[in-house]
């Protein structure tokens, strides 16, 4: 089978496509022929070597978090019959991924069944991003109808989700976008659109109850000129400093800094398989084969997908 590996941090320079053999699964995991799988900013944080610190300096080492597929085999402490079956979920170790291969194997619990209105591209997009809006929003902010939220950079991957999951909430909703994401924006529920490149959001009298922070250009020390008194500021992207100066920064100050770090579990699939019953919309904004994949990490490196861009296999 063919699988996407790199052997030393760098650039999309170091990525190849390799034959490996096929795995066989353990007793609690199911092996499956992965149809589909998400593109994230996560990816190349690890390849790159930015996140060294949690990933090490063991190669090879894989990308891809999230996955959809179809089970070829079950091993045999799963009780249900689950062969055959569509399926859809998360790599057990995000910052030792693998995804980006023909076949892989995962525990039993970090996979469930994709609703049958769902593409497996559509599948493969949902559980990193989503996961993540829905916990910034819901656990992180514990978010109230009626408070503002401002979600900068929200025509994304994240964004996407989190005006979706906002206006449920009964947010008031601004969101930053540029070019053709302005109009998506509007059409997933973002009544205020700025267009960043035209207009800074940060002279403005307006002033939120909540910043979801997704550009990674928005640091809290500039946000926190348009954040009320009590307010949270959700930065997905925590390393080392920022948790520190968290932790010291919200003994003192009603303004809060909460760090996204998402926890994923079959409950939390569970949640997601209920939102796209209730007709959550995935936006696929490109979808490449797997011949492409490297192509598809310099694109997408380069230029934010509106929505997620997909790999598709055979
Ligand atoms: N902690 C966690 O558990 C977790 C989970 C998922 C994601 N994340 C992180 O969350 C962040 C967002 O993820 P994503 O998948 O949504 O990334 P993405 O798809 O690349 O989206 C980033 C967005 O930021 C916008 N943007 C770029 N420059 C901007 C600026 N100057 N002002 C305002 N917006 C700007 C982009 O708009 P354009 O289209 O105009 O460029 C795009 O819509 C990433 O850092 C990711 O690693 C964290």
């Amino acid at each position: 089978m063919k699988s996407l590996m790199f052997e030393s941090y760098g650039n999309s320079s170091v990525l190849k496509i390799v034959e490996e053999n096929i795995p066989i699964p353990a007793k609690n995991e199911v092996l499956l022929k992965v149809k589909a799988a998400g593109i994230n900013p996560l990816d190349w944080k690890i390849r790159n070597g930015d996140l060294k610190i949690m990933t090490g300096n063991k190669f090879p080492k894989y990308l891809g978090c999230e996955f959809s597929g179809i089970v070829e085999k079950q091993g045999n402490d799963i009780t249900d019959n689950i062969v055959g079956k569509r399926i859809f979920g998360y790599m057990p170790n995000t910052m030792a991924p693998g995804a980006m291969r023909e076949y892989i194997c995962v525990p039993r619990s970090n996979v469930a069944v994709i609703p049958n209105s769902v593409s497996f591209e559509e599948a493969a997009g949902v559980i990193i991003t989503c996961t993540a809006a829905h916990q910034a929003i819901t656990e992180l902010a514990q978010a109230k109808a009626g408070q503002s939220i401002l979600i900068n950079g929200c025509s994304g991957g994240l964004g996407l989700f989190a005006l979706q999951i906002a206006k449920n909430l009964q947010l008031k909703i601004t969101g930053t976008a540029s070019g053709d994401g302005i109009a998506i924006a509007k059409e997933f529920g973002c009544p205020t659109v700025i267009d960043y490149k035209k207009t800074d959001v940060l002279v403005s009298n307006e002033k939120y109850d909540i910043i979801l922070e997704l550009s990674g250009r928005m640091p809290f020390s500039q946000a926190k000129k348009i954040m009320q008194d009590k307010s949270v500021f959700i930065n997905p992207s925590p390393d080392l400093g920022s948790i520190i100066f968290s932790i010291f920064h919200n003994l003192f100050s009603g303004k809060k800094i909460k760090l996204l770090m998402t926890k994923y579990s079959q409950e939390k699939l569970n949640l997601l398989i209920d939102l796209m019953n209730k007709n959550l919309k995935i936006k696929v904004n490109k979808i490449y084969p797997f011949s492409e994949v490297i192509k598809a990490y310099q694109e997408t490196e380069i230029k934010s997908p509106i929505g997620k861009n997909i790999i598709k296999f055979d």
